[in-house]
C-alpha cells in the first residue's frame, strides 16, 4: 500500500510541497485547509498533472480533517506568512492559535503519524506542536536547517560557479537571525570552503543566508518564500518514507545535547522510518557553541511567551 502524507495548509508552501511529493511519486497526498474550495481545487489541478508526470499517486483536498486519517506523515504549514518589515517572531501569537487547533485535529485522526512542522516562527511552533501533540520527540521534527543550508549552498555554488551538488554545508541553530552556519563543516567537493573563498566573501554569504527569507519577502511583498521551504520539507518526508537514515539539519527537541535542555533548535539529525532516529553531537568551537546557545535563548524567549 502506498504511504499517505497529509499537508495542513494549502497555501503556497503546502501546495508546493504537495507538488514536489507527487512529482517524486513518494506518497498519496491529502491537502487540508480551512478555506473552502482551495484544497479541493488545488488537489484536482495537481491530480490532472499526474498522467503527464507519469506519477501513480492519489491527491485529494478537503476542509475536513477526517480525510487526513491514518497519515504516515503530516506536514503542518498552516499559519500566516510574513509581510515586508515583519520578523518571523511577529507571527507568534496568530500562528500559535492556529497550531493549537491544527495539532489537536491532526492527532485525533493520525495518532501514529510523524509531524513535520514548517509554520513560523519555526522552532517555537515545533515546540508548540510537540507539547500539544503529546508525541515523543522522535515524531515531531521541525524543518528549517535544510532550507537555510539550501540557501547557503545555492549562494556558494553561484559564487564559485560550481555544481550545487558539490556543495555541502551545515546551518545550525534557530530559523531566524541567530542561525549558525558552520563554516568549518562547509565543503565544496570535499575541499573546505575556507580554502576557496576569502573570509569576507564567506561572511557576506553567511549574512545573505541569515537574511534569505527576508530578501524574498521584500521582493514578493505579499508573502514569503515557498519553493525552497517546501522542497526542504519534502526532503525530510522522503528521508523518512524511504527510511534513508539521512543526516539533515532539522529542528529537534534537545534533552541535554549540546548543553541545551527542553527546547527545539536546529541540529544534525538522522531521519529514517522512525522519524528522528538520532541527534548527532559534533564538537563545536567556543564561538560556535556560544552562537548556538544564543540561538536557543531566542527560541526560549518565544516559547516562554506562549507557555510551551
Ligand atoms: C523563509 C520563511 C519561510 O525563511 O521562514 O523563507
Amino acid at each position: 500500500m502506498r504511504k499517505k502524507v497529509s499537508i495542513i495548509g494549502a497555501g503556497n508552501v503546502g501546495s508546493t510541497a504537495a507538488h514536489w511529493i507527487v512529482a517524486k511519486e513518494l506518497a498519496d497526498v491529502v491537502l487540508i485547509d480551512v478555506v473552502e474550495g482551495v484544497p479541493q481545487g488545488k488537489a484536482l489541478d495537481l491530480s490532472q498533472a499526474l498522467p503527464i508526470e507519469k506519477s501513480d499517486v492519489k491527491v485529494s483536498g478537503s476542509n475536513d480533517y477526517a480525510a487526513s486519517a491514518h497519515s504516515d506523515i503530516v506536514v503542518i504549514t498552516a499559519g500566516i506568512p510574513r509581510k515586508p518589515g515583519m520578523s518571523r517572531d511577529d507571527l507568534l501569537h496568530t500562528n500559535f492559535k492556529i497550531m493549537s487547533d491544527v495539532v489537536q485535529k491532526v492527532v485525533a485522526q493520525s495518532p501514529e503519524s510523524i509531524l513535520i512542522i514548517v509554520s513560523n516562527p519555526l522552532d517555537a511552533m515545533a515546540q508548540a506542536a510537540y507539547r500539544l501533540s503529546g508525541f515523543n520527540r522522535e515524531r515531531v521534527i521541525g524543518m528549517a536547517g535544510v532550507l537555510d543550508s539550501g540557501r547557503f549552498r545555492s549562494f556558494i555554488a553561484a559564487e564559485l560557479n560550481v555544481s550545487v551538488d558539490n556543495v555541502n554545508s551545515f546551518v545550525l541553530g534557530g530559523h531566524g537571525d541567530t542561525m549558525v552556519p558552520l563554516i568549518r563543516y562547509s565543503t565544496v567537493a570535499g575541499i573546505p570552503l575556507s580554502e576557496l573563498l576569502p573570509p569576507e566573501r564567506i561572511e557576506a554569504i553567511v549574512q545573505r543566508t541569515r537574511d534569505g527569507g527576508a530578501e524574498i519577502v521584500k521582493h514578493l511583498k505579499t508573502g514569503s518564500a515557498y519553493y525552497a521551504p517546501s522542497a526542504a520539507a519534502v526532503e525530510m518526508v522522503e528521508a523518512i518514507l524511504k527510511d534513508k537514515k539521512k543526516i539533515l539539519p532539522c529542528a529537534a527537541y534537545l534533552q541535554g545535547e549540546y548543553g541545551i535542555d527542553g527546547y527545539y533548535i536546529g541540529v544534525p539529525c538522522k531521519l529514517g522510518v522512525d522519524g528522528l532516529e538520532k541527534i548527532l553531537e559534533i564538537k563545536l568551537t567556543p564561538e560556535e557553541d556560544a552562537a548556538l546557545k544564543k540561538s536557543a535563548a531566542a527560541v526560549k524567549e518565544l516559547c516562554d511567551v506562549i507557555g510551551v
